[in-house]
């Protein structure tokens, strides 16, 4: 018997560096253990900025480093997704904040979930904008990812 594919949105401000790399090392994860058909993963957003853009090269330069594959293209959040997708995975406070805006209700609000809960080696609370600083804060963001990556899949195959 199949059931619908469980799906992840991970969620950034301009959807070029934190969320993508999100989303190229979940996916990087789930093929590893071969749950392609069981969990979906796509990135978004917060704000207009870089709709259509690819990553950004910085972060795909650390991304490769580590053996991850960026890839698609930026495109804003949208009401919709909050039916659309079973888990919101956002970088930090101010995602949080701007994704709660769009659901005055507080219908989806058991959706919505900072990423840096699932890590299980650092204890950031909030994944850190790499966009005006140096190479490391690129590095530091796909090390931070991975543990918070790692920790999400567990939790995510507990409830498949
Ligand atoms: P992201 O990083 O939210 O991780 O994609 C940023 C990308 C672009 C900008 C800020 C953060 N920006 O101000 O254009």
């Amino acid at each position: 018997m199949s059931s619908n594919p469980y799906k992840l949105l991970f969620v950034c401000l301009g959807n070029i560096c934190r969320s993508p790399s999100a989303e190229g090392i979940m996916k990087h994860l789930i093929a590893e253990q071969h749950l392609q058909d069981q969990i979906i993963c796509d990135s978004a957003g917060t704000s207009s900025y870089h709709i259509g853009s690819p990553p950004d090269r910085r972060m795909t330069a650390a991304a490769a480093k580590r053996g991850i594959t960026l890839a698609g293209k930026g495109r804003q959040f949208e009401r919709s997704d909050f039916e659309e997708f079973d888990l919101i995975l956002v970088m930090d406070k101010d995602n949080y904040e701007n994704i709660l805006w769009l659901d005055r209700e507080g219908k989806y609000q058991h959706k919505v979930k900072l990423m840096c809960e699932f890590c299980r080696s650092h204890t950031d609370r909030e994944v850190p904008d790499p966009y005006y600083g140096g190479e490391a804060g690129f590095n530091y963001v796909i090390d931070l990812l991975l543990d918070a990556c790692e920790g999400l899949l567990e939790q995510v195959k507990r409830e498949i």
